[in-house]
């Protein structure tokens, strides 16, 4: 069942219900102030950090699942309605959502009146832009109120949903004409303050939600819009909000907008007030002046399409696959700089006040949106690497805010230093800007300390060929890519971390995983450290790694598939020898990737036990037989029912490993079709089952051992969407930056007959086409290059050009 349809001219999922499985969102934002936005107007605002600068409330886990957003009543006659149906759930005439790359509009119609709401953030302002456009669509005059209603969040969200003693004292407001100013807590520490305000003249306000909302009725009901006017109230303590009373008058016809705007503004420390304990209000009435009018609110707009345009334009394949041009062209590189700004920190499963951004996540992430942004890609990876520590290991998360590492949660993740490499690589193979590897940065943020990003690299490198255990496989620490593998905590006491609990470096438990993740990414190293002409260090690098290949084929294999890991006793995890958990996914697309077994059949062999003992048709579970017992000496894996999360879930995320892993090895037919099992857009039609967004990924689809087996779990914030862009563009579709040029290597089904790809690439234009005469699945027979046969498949770096044109036959 479908609860909507995809509109690929205007790059939009249309949502025609309301009443979608689970709130079904959109992210409004591109800088540094964002939104999140539910197709019933539900989310919550933040400046750069969704743990402490929080603009709005939101209430997680409700029930209904979305409460608190950016509501608007409208009183017309005895009916109140909202344009997204909630909070007050009047049953509607007509209801559209449209989601788009950074805007949402809901049209809602009742009783001929018709209202839109248009919501975005502009490119480079800190504040939410809702516009509303009445149309009276009826034969008769309308008077109608109108009222807006958001609730402020006092800054910090942890301490705002605990510190209550506190927190009904604290808040205050400030409200002159038609603007709301939140100012708790700037009398003393803070310079910042919220405003919330429209370009009309207003009836009455209200700041206190107790006055608003009534003391019984919640948000559904509110007293004021009841009683149809506002009690301009001001709030001291308790719970600040922000409404305004706007009366419409509309003839037959006629239509009228309002532009609200919910803002972030910050003032110097020497000018934070006008007069004393009244806010200086200057930057908010510049941010303001630049809203007022429609005609500025559509350049806005149109900047932010411009935008996207632009963005979108980097890599595009015309397909016959119109669901796979669908997910390239539009949504998965969408989701890829989504997670660029939230890595795993705010959405509707995570509510931004725990981690902040993962450092593994990070990596990942940038691997799907370096070539969109490569400039701050570049700052992305010294901000990583300033979190670094000095002998290698890193911190395991840092906040946005501060850019600090968290101590609370520390380091021990033992894969997390690779990963460095691998966004680096990446970096590297884009843009060639090989400057950066001179880039100095700081350990553990002490700037005193820093050193170029090469002697990062080189440290991430070291630290794991250091670390051994007794198989001379890598010690796992805390936890590797799994998080929930903590082979060294041991825990038995409710509510401690299962991943910090216990010493953060057993010195026998071993990882397979990172061994091929060293395999893969030291690989990689060893010949960016050719290219720069460190052939010493280069031959060093080469001769760990080959040291590792040789203990993964002699320890790390169990005779069909590679084994998981080694625990704290030694005995092997993800081996026939276990009672559960026998096979796991990540050791299986981490070795072949990296190349390990491809001679000598290994490599086939395990995926071909991927494919029967842990596919499934919806995707490949991530261990089989799942746990049905606590085991401690394996840790958080286990603590999950059958068929959830990293117990045998469908972790989506190491899917698309798999897909790479078999394009490795030349089979492009089963490639896409691991492709294609977890790709929501071709999961549209039974969105009743897998229930989360079908534009976006989830982290999670439960498994086969699970009763709700296909239902997806945590929608948005995954490393899927980098690792899907990154097997369906470079392996599958085989545009695969190098440090040298583009090459061309794609492994497709044998029934596709070719296709076209436009590439930027360093300030060239390429536009590819690939024909599949005899329907191979992988191999190039011949390239031109402007009509010239070049040899091999790497064209060659277009110097003075603008423009390219490839043609590649397969064969
Ligand atoms: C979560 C984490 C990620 C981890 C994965 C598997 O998605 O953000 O870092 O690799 O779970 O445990
Ligand atoms: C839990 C989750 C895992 C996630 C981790 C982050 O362990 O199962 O997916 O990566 O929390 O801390």
């Amino acid at each position: 069942m479908k609860y909507g349809y995809f509109d690929d001219a205007n790059r939009e999922y249309v949502i025609t219900t309301p009443r979608t499985p689970l709130p079904w969102i959109n992210y409004l934002g591109s800088m540094e102030f964002f939104g999140l936005f539910s197709n019933t107007a539900g989310g919550y605002d933040f400046y750069k950090d969704a743990k402490l600068l929080r603009l709005t409330r939101y209430r997680y886990n409700n029930s209904p699942y979305d409460c608190g957003g950016r509501y608007y009543y409208i009183k017309d006659g005895d009916t109140v309605w909202n344009p997204g149906w909630q909070p007050v759930q009047t049953e509607l005439d007509a209801y559209t959502c449209r989601h788009g790359m950074g805007y949402s509009v809901i049209t809602g119609k009742k009783n001929d009146l018709e209202a839109e709401l248009l919501a975005f953030v502009p490119i480079s302002d800190n504040c939410e832009i809702n516009r509303i456009k009445l149309t009276n669509l009826s034969s008769s005059k309308k008077e109608i109120d109108l009222f807006s209603y958001i609730e402020f969040c006092l800054w910090n969200a942890e301490d705002d949903s605990t510190n209550f003693q506190r927190n009904f004292s604290t808040g205050e407001v400030e409200v002159i004409g038609s603007t709301i100013y939140h100012k708790t807590e700037y009398r003393e520490r803070r310079r910042h303050y919220a405003i919330y305000t429209v370009n009309k003249e207003v009836a009455g306000f209200d700041t206190s939600r107790d006055e608003f909302v009534g003391l019984y009725n919640g948000a559904r009901n509110p007293q004021v819009v009841a009683e149809g006017k506002s009690h301009n109230s001001e709030c001291h303590g308790w719970a600040p909000i922000g409404s305004h009373h706007l009366k419409v008058s509309l003839e037959p016809g006629a239509s009228e907008t309002f532009v609200f705007l919910l803002g972030y503004v910050e003032n110097p420390k020497d000018q934070k007030f006008e007069a004393p304990n009244v806010v200086n209000k200057k930057p908010a009435i510049e941010m303001m002046s630049k809203y007022d009018t429609d005609a500025k609110v559509d350049k806005a707009f149109d900047d932010l399409k411009v935008y996207w345009d632009e963005l979108l334009s980097k890599y595009t394949v015309n397909s016959e696959d119109e669901k796979l041009n669908r997910l390239v062209n539009i949504w998965n590189q969408y989701q890829c700089m989504i997670t660029f700004n939230m890595s795993r920190s705010a959405s509707y499963f995570e509510s931004g006040m725990g981690r902040g951004m993962g450092f593994r996540d990070s990596c990942q992430d940038l691997l799907g949106f370096v070539h969109l942004v490569p400039e701050r890609a570049r700052e992305r990876i010294i901000d990583i690497a300033n979190t670094q520590f000095e002998n290698g290991s890193t911190y395991h998360q840092y906040q946005p805010l501060t850019k600090r590492g968290n101590a609370a949660i520390g380091g021990g993740f033992n894969d997390d230093p690779l990963w460095l490499i691998a966004c680096v690589c990446a970096y590297l193979r884009e843009t060639g800007d090989f400057s950066i590897l001179d880039e100095k940065c700081a350990f553990d943020n002490d700037e005193s300390k820093a050193t170029p990003l090469l002697d990062h690299l080189d440290r991430s490198f070291t630290y794991i060929a250091t670390n051994l255990g007794p198989h001379a496989l890598p010690l796992i620490g805390r936890a590797d890519w799994n998080d929930c593998l903590n082979l060294n905590c041991f825990s038995e006491e409710p509510g401690e971390s299962f991943q910090i609990t216990g010493p953060s470096e057993g010195p026998v438990a071993e990882s397979v995983f990172i061994a091929g993740l060293f395999v893969k990414y030291g690989k990689e190293y060893a010949s960016l450290l050719s290219r720069i002409g460190k052939e010493d260090r280069a031959k060093e690098v080469t001769a760990e790694v080959d040291k590792m290949v040789a203990a993964v084929e002699d320890k790390g294999w169990d005779g069909e598939w590679f084994v998981r890991a080694y625990d704290a006793y030694s005995n092997p995890v993800g081996s026939k020898v276990c009672e559960e958990g026998q096979i796991y996914i990540e050791p299986q697309g981490m070795c072949v990737m990296a190349g390990i077994g491809v001679e000598n059949g290994k490599a086939e062999k395990a995926l071909k036990s991927v494919e029967e003992k842990l596919d499934t048709k919806f995707g490949i579970t991530l261990l089989q037989p799942a746990y049905t017992k606590y085991h401690v000496e394996l840790g958080e894996i286990t603590s999950y029912p059958p068929g959830y999360k990293e117990n045998a879930g469908i972790f989506c995320h190491n899917n698309p490993w798999i897909a790479c892993a078999e394009t490795v090895v030349g089979h492009g037919n089963r490639a896409f079709e691991v492709f294609k099992k977890t790709c929501p857009i071709y999961l549209e039609e039974i969105s009743e089952i897998h229930r989360t967004e079908p534009y976006v990924y989830c982290q999670m689809v439960a498994g086969c051992d699970a009763p709700t087996f296909g239902e997806g779990k945590n929608s948005w914030l995954t490393g899927t969407a980098a690792w899907t862009f990154t097997a369906m563009s470079q392996y599958i579709l085989g545009i695969q930056p190098t440090f040298d040029g583009l090459m061309v290597n794609p492994c497709i089904p044998s029934d596709n007959k070719g296709y076209k790809i436009k590439r930027t690439y360093r300030g060239c234009d390429y536009d590819i086409e690939i024909k599949n005469p005899n329907g191979v699945e992988k191999g190039v027979a011949s390239m031109t290059v402007d009509g010239q046969a070049v040899d091999g498949n790497i064209i060659p770096i277009a110097k003075d050009k603008k423009q390219v044109s490839v043609v590649v036959t397969m064969g």
